[in-house]
């Protein structure tokens, strides 16, 4: 990162909100998930410490174009993007690294109030601490909370009465199903305007890579969810007989990523036990792919007039400025 003129050397305290689900809940849904005919996985799972860190070391990868386009992107239209902010609190959705964010922060540094929303503590506070440490004058807040449930902004003192416009990089909108996007897109309303990262339709030569990389690092993101479940849950999966598979689902406009057990075998989780039969896949992400136009009318559906979208040149990612109908 350049020298900012908002560096400081003290490393001030960040205040943390924590609404993380308990751990019951964390069990309960691996029990619903693996239960279904399809064994499904929720992906906000996938980041515990460990998953973030390898999310990062996914984010450098050579197939991974998605976080270089986008902040190539970020980077080339920063000083509009700086402007739309105007002075209003900047809320952060699945904010991770808080790395794309900085970019902005320097563009503008009128904004005084940073939130970062993640379900991923640790890796939240470290972050959001880093940002303290480097932009001078900035509060940033760390928010530990599912933002796919009504978000509890309100309950914050430092956002009561204050404007606010939301971040939603990393592509993390394809995670959902497109009529989630929907509802996602009307719980978040409340943020005001949205700048939100959406990943482009392309060939299955490009994306399929950037999901399943030559290093093995998406694969080992992905089996990690196998680990926090036997660490947390007191499971026995054995991750020599699972192996990760990303697929281009072109007629469905998504990469469907999951874990394909290589053999018959029963898993224990406490008391229950889950069978898997050889080739039986749990699915642990969609991540759907949208042109330009298609995410436009998901967005005007859910309430939200596109103001602008800025892509890069060779059309691989697109971010788009939304305000509220
Ligand atoms: C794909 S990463 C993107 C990180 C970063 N925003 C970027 O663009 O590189 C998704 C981030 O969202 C967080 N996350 C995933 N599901 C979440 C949920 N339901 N609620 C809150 N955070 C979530 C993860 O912990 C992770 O930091």
């Amino acid at each position: 990162m350049t020298a900012s003129p908002r560096f400081q050397t003290q490393q001030p305290a960040v205040k943390l909100y924590d609404f993380h689900p308990p751990v019951e809940d964390f069990r309960s849904a691996v029990l619903r998930g693996l239960s279904q005919s399809q064994k499904t996985i929720s992906p906000k799972f996938l980041y515990d410490k460990r998953g973030s860190e390898l999310f990062d070391a996914i984010c450098e990868l050579p197939e991974y174009y998605l976080t270089r386009t986008e902040m190539a992107i970020l980077h080339a239209h920063a000083k509009e993007i700086a402007v739309a902010l105007d002075r209003r609190a900047l809320v952060e959705l699945g904010s991770g690294s808080s790395q794309k964010i900085r970019i902005l922060l320097h563009a503008a540094p009128q904004v005084q109030t940073y939130v970062g929303v993640d379900i991923s503590r640790q890796h939240l506070q470290e972050a959001c601490a880093a940002l303290m440490a480097d932009f001078e004058g900035l509060d940033a807040i760390a928010v530990c909370a599912d933002y796919t449930q009504p978000l509890p902004l309100a309950t914050i003192p430092e956002l009561r009465d204050r404007p606010t416009i939301g971040f939603f990089p990393g592509s993390s909108i394809g995670n959902l199903e497109p009529a989630e996007v929907i509802a996602f897109l009307k719980t978040v309303a409340v943020l005001g305007d949205l700048i939100v990262g959406v990943d482009l339709k392309k060939s299955a030569a490009i994306l399929e890579p950037a999901y399943d990389d030559a290093q093995g690092v998406s694969a080992a993101f992905a089996l990690n969810v196998l680990t926090r479940i036997n660490r947390e849950l007191g499971a026995n999966f054995d991750l020599t007989q699972f192996e990760y598979r990303a697929h281009y689902n072109e007629k469905a406009g998504r990469i469907e990523m999951a874990i394909a057990s290589l053999c018959d075998q029963t898993v224990r989780l406490g008391d229950a036990e889950i069978s898997f039969k050889a080739g039986e896949t749990l699915r642990t992400e969609h991540s759907y792919k949208y042109t330009v136009n298609e995410f436009q009318l998901l967005a005007m559906e859910a309430g939200f007039q596109p103001v602008q979208v800025w892509t890069d040149k060779h059309q691989l990612f697109s971010l788009h400025h939304l305000k509220q109908m």
